[in-house]
C-alpha cells in the first residue's frame, strides 16, 4: 500500500512539473513550475480583492499550478505549450483553457474576458533575456511579440502585456531586478504609469530547483493595484521590501559605490602605457561572475582613475567577501560604508595586494599586517556594513 502511495505521489509530482520538455525547451519557454508555498502566498495577497465577479487569469499557466486552490471563482489558464495546457485541463477540470501566445495581439477578447469582468492576473511568467536565448541558438521566431510590448527581456514584455488586459490586480512572480534597476524600471513605463506595488515577498531563485545552475537571484512575489498615478522610481527607492526570511530593506539605506566612482567607460578614450583596467561593473551578481582588475583594454573594460584606485580595490575585495552578502542584494550595485572603509582601508589594500601584486607599483599601505588579521578586520567591516543581513557561513 505504501509503495502504491509513493507511486501516485511520483505521478502527481510529475504532473506539476513540465517534464515533457527537454532542458533546452524548458529554458526557452521558461517552464519551471512554481512550488505550492509561493502559489499560496499569491492567493493570500489577492484574497482581499476577490469577489463573485472576479475572473482570475494566468496567461502562462503551464500545468496550472496556480489553480491549485480551494477558492471558487472563474479561472482562466493559457499557455503557448499545447501539451502543458492539456495537462492543466486534466489537472483542474473547472479551468477554462486557451492555447495562445500571450504576447501577440493581446486583448481581453483573446481569452473571452468581457469589458466588465473584474480581472485579476496571477502567475509566474517566463523571464529570459531574449539576447541570451538568441545566443543559445534556440528558435525564437515562432514567438511574435506585439511591437508596443517588445523589450529585450521576455519577462518585462509579459508585465507590459498585462496592462493591455487592464486588470485591477496583478500578482505575479518576477525578478526583483525589474523594479530595483532603474534601467529596467524605465522600460516598464507603460506598466508603472498604471500599477503600483502594494505588497511583496522576496525569495531566492535557487528554491526553483531546476534553475539553480549558476548564481541565484532574488525573485519577488509582487502585488500590484491599478492606481491613477501608478508609481515612480522614487516610490521604489523608498519602498520597504520584505523577504521570505523576514528581513526588510529599502534602497535608500544604501550608499552605492557609484557615488564614488564612475560606473561607465568613458567613450573614445585610448589607453596609455601606465593605465590599469577594470572589468565594467554591473550589479553584485555580475561582480561575482566577472573579473575585476584585467590586463587588457577592450569593450568590456574601463580605464581606472588612479586617484580613485582605493575604491576599485574596495570592489575587488567586496567580490572576495561577497559570500557574506545575501542573495536578495544580488541585483544591487556594490555598496559601501565609507567612514568604516576609510578606517580600515589599509587592510583592504593589503588583502588586495596579496592577490594583485602588480598594484604595488600604484598604491601603498601603512600597516604591517598579516593576512589573517586583514581578513578578520575586513570580515568585521562586512558585519557592520550588512548588520542583520550578514550571511554567517553556517547559514548556508
Ligand atoms: C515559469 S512557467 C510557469 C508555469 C506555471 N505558471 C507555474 O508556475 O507552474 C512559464 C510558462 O510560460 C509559458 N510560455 C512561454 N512563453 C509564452 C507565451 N508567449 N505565451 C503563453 N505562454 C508562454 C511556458 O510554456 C511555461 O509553461
Amino acid at each position: 500500500m505504501e509503495i502504491f502511495h509513493q507511486q501516485i505521489q511520483k505521478i502527481k509530482d510529475k504532473s506539476k512539473n513540465q517534464n515533457h520538455l527537454k532542458y533546452s525547451d524548458k529554458i526557452n519557454l521558461g517552464a519551471f513550475y512554481t512550488p505550492k508555498e509561493y502559489v499560496n502566498i499569491v492567493w493570500s495577497f489577492i484574497k482581499p480583492f476577490l469577489n463573485d465577479d472576479s475572473v482570475v487569469l494566468d496567461s502562462s499557466c503551464g500545468y496550472g499550478n496556480f489553480f491549485d486552490t480551494e477558492v471558487n471563482c472563474k479561472k482562466i489558464g493559457n499557455d503557448i505549450d499545447v501539451i502543458a495546457i492539456s495537462q492543466a485541463k486534466k489537472n483542474f477540470q473547472e479551468l477554462i483553457t486557451f492555447n495562445k501566445n500571450a504576447l501577440f495581439n493581446v486583448n481581453r477578447d483573446m481569452f473571452n474576458i468581457s469589458k466588465n469582468d473584474k480581472l485579476i492576473i496571477i502567475g509566474n511568467p517566463p523571464y529570459n533575456d531574449i539576447t541570451s536565448i538568441i545566443r543559445n541558438q534556440i528558435k525564437t521566431n515562432n514567438f511574435s511579440i506585439d511591437a508596443d510590448i517588445k523589450t529585450r527581456d521576455y519577462g518585462l514584455s509579459f508585465l507590459l502585456s498585462y496592462t493591455k488586459l487592464e486588470p485591477e490586480i496583478i500578482c505575479v512572480l518576477h525578478p526583483l531586478s525589474y523594479l530595483v534597476k532603474k534601467t529596467n524600471f524605465d522600460l516598464l513605463r507603460k506598466f508603472t504609469y498604471m500599477y503600483k506595488l502594494i505588497d511583496g515577498i522576496i525569495f531566492d531563485s535557487a528554491t526553483f530547483k531546476e534553475t539553480s545552475k549558476g548564481i541565484s537571484f532574488p525573485i519577488i512575489i509582487a502585488l500590484y493595484k491599478r492606481e491613477s498615478l501608478g508609481m515612480q522610481f522614487n516610490y521604489i527607492y523608498n519602498y520597504r521590501f520584505k523577504t521570505i526570511e523576514n528581513k526588510t530593506f529599502s534602497l535608500r539605506e544604501f550608499d552605492f559605490i557609484t557615488n564614488y566612482i564612475n560606473k561607465y567607460p568613458s567613450k573614445g578614450v585610448n589607453p596609455k602605457d601606465n593605465d590599469i583596467f577594470f572589468w565594467t561593473m554591473r550589479d553584485i551578481n555580475a561582480l561575482k561572475r566577472n573579473k575585476t582588475f584585467v590586463n587588457d583594454f577592450n569593450d568590456n573594460t574601463i580605464i581606472i582613475d588612479k586617484r580613485r584606485l582605493d575604491y576599485y580595490i574596495y570592489i575587488d575585495v567586496f567580490k572576495q567577501f561577497s559570500h557574506y552578502v545575501p542573495y536578495y542584494f544580488g541585483n544591487l550595485d556594490v555598496f559601501i560604508n565609507d567612514e568604516s572603509f576609510q578606517a580600515n582601508k589599509d587592510y583592504f589594500i593589503f588583502e588586495c595586494l596579496t592577490r594583485h601584486s602588480f598594484l604595488n607599483d600604484y598604491i601603498k599601505h601603512n600597516k604591517s599586517s598579516t593576512l589573517k588579521e586583514a581578513n578578520e578586520k575586513i570580515t568585521n567591516y562586512f558585519k557592520t556594513l550588512l548588520g542583520e543581513h550578514f550571511v554567517h557561513p553556517t547559514d548556508k
